[in-house]
């Protein structure tokens, strides 16, 4: 069914570049300078789409080993994510039942047990509250029921989802809508886990933007890497989750290859959002390897500031020569996001802060960032937990111009 849909797209793509046309939105969209820099619209959003709604926190291939780990703060909510011994991976709030503090304070690495730093307690992979220091003073504790607090966790397609919310019963995969069939031609999860690199950048909001759309890339990154591509798209929706395709010479040399020979790798090409903030990308990094770059943007501290994390995985395990490579391509990539786009979507933001420039315009031709918004404005709109699942309870799953 997946690479039915990868098909089906890439004849549709080909049919615009055949006949010279462009899939585009029936109109301009309009979005109000203040859903970018209103505080109380900004905590909603933290509120009702990060704190609610899964998140890509981190991937397979660097979770694969038993007792391996992962640590961070999302949006205010301490998290660890743990693979068990029985290979299944688990997510936790990372606060200790005894009086709240960080259990595990390093960002990644292996574990067999988490021993909290400020008293001693003492937990397994499984969350499980496993030792109390001098239990015999503290008094009589139910030990079952004082474990780690759980976090909904799926495994998809080689992707970590958490919910931050302890309580939500909003089903992951409803929420992906078949999206993870998709992605699973990328076999994540069998790649090689590079490294990750986090910084801080400008509103999450205005930032994700430019993920969601090809019309900048020859024009802002003309110096770096704009010159290999054009300015057009098309986009294939799964509920909110977008796949952003190229219309390029790539793509047009597939109408002179039989259907059942085009591969995969070349139906998947663009960039794959993974909606609130995420992305997935491919590239090229020498002789046999490709480089996947798997982008998350967070809502920061305060509304004018963002938070992104990248982890770069390898399609193969490179030898030294590929090594060389793919760690070029990273520090392009990586140079292209903190010196091109942030700086250029920090005077957005500021622009738009200063009550000057009122709103921000969407083309026909960003259709992407124009569904963006809307999936937006209807989760914000959603104010309890059913308002919220019934918005992936029966929508339209798949669909391109
Ligand atoms: Fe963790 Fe006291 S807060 S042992």
């Amino acid at each position: 069914m997946s690479r039915e849909a990868l098909i089906e797209m890439a004849r549709r793509t080909l049919a615009h570049i055949e006949a010279g046309t462009l899939p585009q939105a029936d109109s301009i969209h309009r979005v109000p300078a203040t859903h970018y820099t209103d505080p109380n619209r900004w905590q909603l959003e933290v509120e009702r789409v990060y704190r609610r709604l899964p998140l890509a926190l981190a991937t397979t291939a660097e979770l694969r080993e038993p007792g391996s780990f992962r640590s961070l703060e999302v949006v205010g909510v301490p998290v660890l994510m743990v693979r068990g011994g029985d290979g299944v991976l688990r997510a936790f709030v990372n606060s200790c039942s005894h009086r709240g503090a960080l259990v595990e304070k390093r960002p990644c690495g292996s574990a067999r047990r988490f021993m909290c730093p400020y008293h001693g307690w003492s937990y397994d992979r499984n969350g499980a509250l496993v030792g109390i220091f001098e239990a015999e003073h503290f008094g009589e504790l139910d030990r079952a029921s004082h474990g780690l607090v759980p976090l909904p966790t799926a495994e998809r397609a080689g992707i970590v989802f958490v919910i931050l919310d302890p309580d939500s019963t909003l089903d992951i995969d409803r929420f992906l809508m078949g999206y993870d069939s998709m992605l699973s031609h990328f076999e994540l999860g069998g790649r090689h886990f590079l490294r990750r690199e986090c910084f801080a950048g400008p509103n999450w909001k205005a930032a994700y933007d430019g993920y969601l759309d090809f019309y900048h890339l020859p024009v802002l990154h003309a110096q770096s890497f704009g010159d290999k591509f054009n300015n057009k798209a098309v986009y294939a929706a799964w509920g909110p989750h977008q796949r952003v395709g190229a219309v390029d010479s790539a793509m047009s040399m597939l109408a002179e290859i039989p259907e059942e020979q085009w591969r995969n790798h070349d139906l998947g090409q663009g960039v794959w959002t993974l909606f609130p903030g995420g992305s997935i990308a491919h590239f090229p990094a020498g002789p046999g390897v490709e480089i996947t770059m798997m982008n998350q943007v967070f809502p920061g501290p305060s509304v004018g500031e963002g938070w992104t994390e990248i982890a770069y995985l390898a399609s193969v395990e490179p030898n030294s020569e590929q090594q060389v490579g793919l760690e070029s391509m990273a520090e392009l990539l990586t140079r292209v996001v903190r010196t091109e786009d942030y700086p250029t979507v920090d005077g957005v933001f500021r622009a738009l802060s200063s009550g000057a420039q009122r709103e921000v315009l969407f083309g026909r031709n960003e259709e992407g960032s124009q569904r963006f918004h809307r999936w937006l404005d209807r989760l914000v709109a959603a104010e309890t937990q059913s308002e919220l699942e019934a918005l992936f309870a029966d929508i339209e799953i798949h669909h391109q111009a």
